[in-house]
């Protein structure tokens, strides 16, 4: 560790220095912090996450000042906010926009991972780190989305909890323990609220530490898969590699600019996203004895209900449902292994061969399709959709150890490219 770096130097910086690692944790992290000089458009998104993490953090804080965590006052305390808060409003949609806007960011952050294979050796906690993040995430927006107390709120609550009801023998109680009663109330308002403002942004934001310390400690992967450090130049810095700060920084803006310019129309012009960033259902209170007649997570959650829904029969005499739930956890069990199914010898799809640039395509589509259906009322038809979409879904990590090995690949340069 360098963390004798400036120390024993006249003025501020060096008091400081001398007592905490400041001029070396910002020289680790960023002045001399070699990154590959090819990073491309996908390498925004690391830090736009970073960047919509602070924004939900910081609206969140406000807007649970004048929100009334009870079933009572729930929705109207939203009210409230909407119409009386001074900016109200404004907190309120950067955050509900701000949700919707984590999942695109973080799913076009992991898409980047898979092009590149930045979750290859010898990045694998990197990896899990990052889908450890993602699975606390999908809990965070669960448990936010009933804040609200709409019906939406409140009945996308009562289809997401009873799916632990499927499981065998524990799962009538383990269902009622997670509600804290016997139907969804306000009782289970007021765990959620807890987790959502106290327990899971703590959990969130160690893992995103975790993730960054992870990531600088073996140094980013590119869009070549090429890892710079293994050409260093005579005082040790890679060849291919610029410092973070001011290259990346700068940079960074960029993509920073370009967000906050689409973000702010979504939030100015459209906040409910035409119904699937707030859903219509959730403009009338939660009634425990009226249900919509149609029940859809919000968008970024369809993907894995359609697999759930894709699941008809029942096997080894468990019925469909719990099967479902085996495939839609199955469905993101299965990326944590990731780094261990591509037996590809080399890491980014540029030089990969054809059948893993065409099933990562595959694969893509199949998760858009997937996450239409997700949102749609089932029919036989898009229940047939959905089958085989899961079927390819799950092809592509379960053959991947197959095709990586058979494909042949193209040779990888020395030094990164362009
Ligand atoms: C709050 C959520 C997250 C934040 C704030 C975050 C932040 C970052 C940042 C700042 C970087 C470095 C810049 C970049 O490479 O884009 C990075 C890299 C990376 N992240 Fe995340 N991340 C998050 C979630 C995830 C998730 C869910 C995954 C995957 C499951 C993931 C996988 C990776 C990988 C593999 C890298 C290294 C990429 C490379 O070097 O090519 N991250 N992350």
């Amino acid at each position: 560790m360098a963390g004798h770096r400036n120390k024993g130097n006249p003025g501020l910086m060096g008091w400081i220095d001398d007592r905490f690692p400041a001029t070396a944790l910002w020289d680790d992290h960023l002045a001399k912090y070699y990154a590959p000089k090819n990073f491309n458009f996908w390498y925004f998104f690391g830090s736009l996450a970073l960047l919509v993490l602070v924004n939900q953090i910081v609206t969140g804080i406000w807007l649970t000042m004048s929100y009334n965590p009870t079933a009572e006052g729930a929705f109207a305390s939203l009210e409230y906010i909407m119409r009386d808060v001074e900016y109200g409003w404004l907190l309120r949609y950067m955050h509900s926009t701000g949700a919707s806007a984590f999942f695109v960011v973080i799913y076009l952050h992991m898409f980047r991972g898979l092009m590149y294979g930045s979750y290859r050796k010898p990045r694998e906690l990197v990896w899990i780190f990052g889908m450890t993040i993602y699975l606390a995430l999908m809990a965070e927006a669960f448990m936010g989305y009933l804040l609200p107390w709409g019906q939406m709120s409140y009945w996308g609550a009562q289809v997401i909890v009873s799916l632990f009801g499927a499981i065998p023998v524990i799962g009538p109680d383990l269902q009622q323990w997670i509600r804290g009663d016997y139907l969804i109330s306000g009782i289970t308002l007021n765990r959620f609220f807890a987790l959502h403002v106290v327990a899971l942004p703590i959990v969130i934001l160690a893992l995103v530490v975790l993730h960054i310390i992870a990531l600088h400690e073996v140094g980013s992967n590119n869009p070549d898969g090429i890892e710079i450090h293994d050409n260093l130049d005579e005082n040790g810095i890679p060849k291919d590699g610029i410092p973070f700060h001011p290259y990346y920084s700068v940079k960074d803006l960029v993509g920073v600019g370009v967000f906050l310019f689409v973000f702010s129309i979504i939030v100015f012009f459209f906040p409910e996203g035409g119904g699937y960033m707030i859903e219509r259902p959730n403009f009338e209170p939660a009634n425990a004895l009226k249900t919509p007649d149609h029940i859809a997570p919000v968008w970024y959650f369809t993907a894995f209900y359609a697999m759930l829904r894709a699941v008809t029969f029942n096997l080894f005499g468990l019925d469909a449902k719990f099967w479902g739930v085996v495939v839609m956890g199955a469905a993101i069990a299965i990326l944590f292994v990731l780094p261990w199914l591509d037996r590809s010898p080399v890491k980014s799809m540029r030089y990969k061969g054809w059948i893993s640039k065409t099933y990562l395509i595959v694969f893509a589509i199949s998760f858009v399709i997937l996450s239409v259906l997700g949102v749609l009322p089932a029919t036989d038809a898009r229940t047939l959709v959905a089958q085989i979409c899961t079927v390819l879904y799950f092809g592509y990590f379960l053959l991947m150890p197959f095709y990586t090995r058979l494909e042949s690949t193209k040779p990888v340069p020395q030094r990164v490219t362009g």
